[in-house]
C-alpha cells in the first residue's frame, strides 16, 4: 500500500448527527489536543415535493461546535452524494473553515454539467471548493495530521478521510450487514469500488471506521462505527476473502435492480456546487429536472 502516514495513536473526539429522513451520518470530528475540529459531510433539509430548504440538522452541528468552544477548521465532503444535500456553504458562512473534496470533483463536474446542460457559467474546475484533495495530501486540524485516500468505485471522486485512529469511509463501505454502496452511477465501477475497499482494508486493524449511511438492515438499529477488523471478517460483500470476480458480479446484478436515489436530482446539482443552490438568470434559486438522463 502506498506510504500513507498512519498514525492510530491519535485518537480524535468523534460525534456523530444521524439524519433519519436520509439516513446520512454527519461527523464532527475534535483533535484530542486542541480546540480544533472538522465537519465530514454535513446536511442541508430539503422538501423536494414542495421545494423547500431548511437547516435543522446544519444548525443542530453549529449548535454543537459553539456549545464546546471548538474551532471549525475543515468542511470535508468524502464525494458527491446522491442521496443528500451538503449544508457546507451554510455551515462555512456561521463557522468558518475551508471545504474540501477529492480532486477527481472535475470529472463528476464534467459528466453532471453535461447532464444538467449546464452551459458555460458552470466552472467544471473545482473552484466552488476551497480546497482539492489528492491521494496521499496531508492535511492539519489543530495538531492532528490527517490524509486523503483516493477510495473510488462508487464515485470517481470518493476519498477515504483518515484522522488518527478515525477514518471516514464515505460510501466506498457499510457496516459489515450493509456490505458495500452501489458503483453504477456515471463514472463509478465494480471492479475499482473492490479495489478502494482493500485500500481501506489494510489499514490497521484497530482502525475505527465511520460510515456515511446505515439503513438498519434486518431491523436492527442504526449504527455507523466499526473497525477494520470487523470489515475484514464479516463484511457481507468483500468480507472473509470474497474475490474480486465474485464482489464484481455481485454488485452489478445487485446494482441493476436499484431504483435511482429519491434526492439525487437535486443532491447533485447542489453538491457539485460545493453545496450553493443554483440559480436562474434573475438570480432566483432554482433546481432543473432533466428529462430521461440518468
Ligand atoms: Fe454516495
Amino acid at each position: 500500500m502506498a506510504d500513507y502516514p498512519v498514525n492510530i495513536d491519535v485518537q480524535p473526539e468523534v460525534e456523530a448527527f444521524f439524519d433519519a429522513a436520509t439516513n446520512t451520518i454527519s461527523y464532527i470530528v475534535k483533535d484530542p489536543g486542541s480546540d480544533a475540529c472538522a465537519i465530514v459531510d454535513s446536511v442541508m433539509d430539503i422538501d423536494y415535493a414542495a421545494g423547500r430548504i431548511t437547516y435543522a440538522h446544519a444548525d443542530a452541528m453549529i449548535a454543537a461546535v459553539k456549545e464546546r468552544g471548538l474551532r471549525l477548521e475543515w468542511i470535508i465532503e468524502t464525494h458527491v452524494h446522491a442521496d443528500h444535500l451538503s449544508a457546507a456553504p451554510y455551515i462555512q458562512d456561521k463557522l468558518g473553515g475551508k471545504i474540501g473534496i477529492g480532486e477527481n470533483i472535475l470529472i463528476v463536474q464534467d459528466v453532471f454539467g453535461k447532464i444538467f446542460n449546464e452551459g458555460t457559467e458552470f466552472q467544471r474546475d473545482g473552484s466552488q471548493f476551497d480546497w482539492l484533495f489528492k491521494d496521499g495530501d496531508t492535511y492539519t486540524v489543530g495538531g492532528m495530521t490527517c490524509f486523503a485516500m483516493h477510495t473510488p468505485g462508487h464515485t470517481p471522486a470518493c476519498m477515504t478521510h483518515v484522522m488518527g485512529d478515525a477514518a471516514f469511509v464515505g460510501d466506498t463501505l457499510f457496516m459489515p450487514d450493509g456490505g458495500s454502496a452501489r458503483a453504477d452511477f456515471p463514472g463509478g465501477d465494480a471492479a475499482t469500488l473492490y479495489d478502494s475497499i482493500q485500500k481501506v482494508l489494510a489499514l490497521p486493524d484497530a482502525m475505527r471506521l465511520f460510515m456515511c449511511h446505515d439503513y438498519g438492515p434486518n431491523g436492527r438499529d442504526i449504527r455507523w462505527e466499526t473497525t477494520v477488523a470487523e470489515e475484514k471478517a464479516h463484511n457481507i460483500h468483500v468480507g472473509g476473502g470474497k474475490t474480486k470476480e465474485q464482489f464484481v458480479k455481485f454488485r452489478t446484478e445487485r446494482d441493476a435492480t436499484l431504483d435511482m436515489p429519491r434526492l439525487i436530482l437535486p443532491s447533485l446539482q447542489v453538491n457539485m456546487r460545493a453545496g450553493e443552490v443554483p440559480t436562474d438568470r434573475d438570480g432566483n434559486p432554482m433546481l432543473k429536472v432533466p428529462v430521461n438522463a440518468l
